[in-house]
């Protein structure tokens, strides 16, 4: 059963400009998006730079207003503060930022970081609260003396690990996690990713995971959401969506992870050639004469699919599938 549930979200800003700083146009950074969460289950947000990722996620955690569009929460419509009061969403959906150094106060300890979101929530007396922040600290693998240092005097990689105790201290059913790893180094992604894995065992979370790169999220997700100008172009399980891709811009995406064939260059920008030379015969198929997006289409149980018709589907399905 999916406890959350986002239907044909939009989110547009206006853009203002002349004398009168009048509203001239808008960016439709979220432009008809729906999605569904389950219990206990890794989703991928994957897209381009200004697609629209991180406007999902801030519209998720109330940071956002959506112009219009529902979201779901239990089967109730989150639409105020007063209603993520009310259903304790504020408590159950958390959010961890990309930028981990200026999400956390630098001239807090981090027992005060750790411990703000549980102050707000929950009357611990200050000894209640140094033990759950202690078990926070183990459960994300830092030791106790972490309590009384401030952020810069940790790594990157550590400062992401506080980030997370600070997200999980409230026992959220849901985290939004935008480039949770980004910043990091190859070797202290790997680190954090498995710490997050192992903290979704142990609480049943969900997690809906941002980035730009399909690399990234390989092993993480169950369900992927491929986002393109405001839009989902595609969405499946991690099978469909790396084993057969539809969807030109997804097939783009794939064709640049660089670890697809390192050891055979030749064989890599042949296939990268290949794709490009597809996007630009077929870009029809998935984009109408304004550029825009086509709805989806699904093509399996659990694979959708952005384009013209099944007319386009069959056309691909022959030519480039
Ligand atoms: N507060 C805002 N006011 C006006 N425009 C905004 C605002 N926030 C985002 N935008 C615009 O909305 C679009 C989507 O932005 P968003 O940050 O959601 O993209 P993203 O997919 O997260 O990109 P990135 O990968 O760079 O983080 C962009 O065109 C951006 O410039
Ligand atoms: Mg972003």
């Amino acid at each position: 059963m999916s406890f959350l549930e986002i239907k044909d979200l939009k989110v547009h800003y206006p853009i203002r400009g002349g004398f009168f700083h009048t509203i001239q146009d808008y960016t439709y950074a979220v432009d008809g998006v729906d999605l569904s969460i389950d219990e206990g289950k890794t989703y991928g947000l994957i897209g381009e730079s200004g697609s629209g990722k991180t406007t999902i996620g801030k519209t998720i955690v109330g940071l956002e207003k959506p112009t219009s569009g529902k979201i779901l929460y239990n089967g109730q419509t989150v639409n105020s503060k007063r209603a993520r009061k009310k259903l304790g969403y504020n408590k159950e959906v958390q959010m961890i930022f990309q930028d981990v150094f200026s999400s956390l106060d630098p001239r807090k300890k981090v027992i005060d970081i750790i411990a703000e979101p549980l102050r707000n929530y929950e009357n611990l007396t200050k000894e209640e609260e140094r033990k759950k922040v202690l078990e926070l600290l183990n459960i994300v693998g830092m030791p106790g003396d972490s309590l009384y240092k401030y952020p810069h005097e940790f790594s990157g990689g550590q400062r992401q690990r506080i980030g997370i105790a600070r997200a999980i201290a409230l026992n959220p059913k849901l985290i939004v996690a935008d480039e949770p790893v980004s910043a990091l180094d190859l070797s202290v992604q790997a680190q954090v990713l498995n710490y997050l894995k192992k903290i979704q065992k142990e609480f049943n979370l969900s997690y809906l995971f941002i980035s730009h790169d399909l690399g990234v999220v390989k092993h993480m997700c169950d369900y992927i959401y491929i986002m393109h100008r405001g839009r989902f172009v595609e969405a499946g399980t991690r099978e469909d969506i790396y084993n057969n891709p539809i969807h030109i811009y997804t097939r783009r995406l794939i064709a640049a992870i660089p670890e697809i064939d390192v050891k055979n260059k030749e064989k890599y920008y042949m296939i990268r050639k290949k794709v490009e030379e597809e996007y630009n015969n077929y870009s029809s198929l998935f984009y109408d004469e304004d550029g825009k997006v086509f709805d989806l289409i699904q093509i399996s149980d659990t694979h959708y699919v952005a384009i013209k018709d099944k007319e386009a589907l069959k056309n691909v399905e022959n030519n480039i599938a």
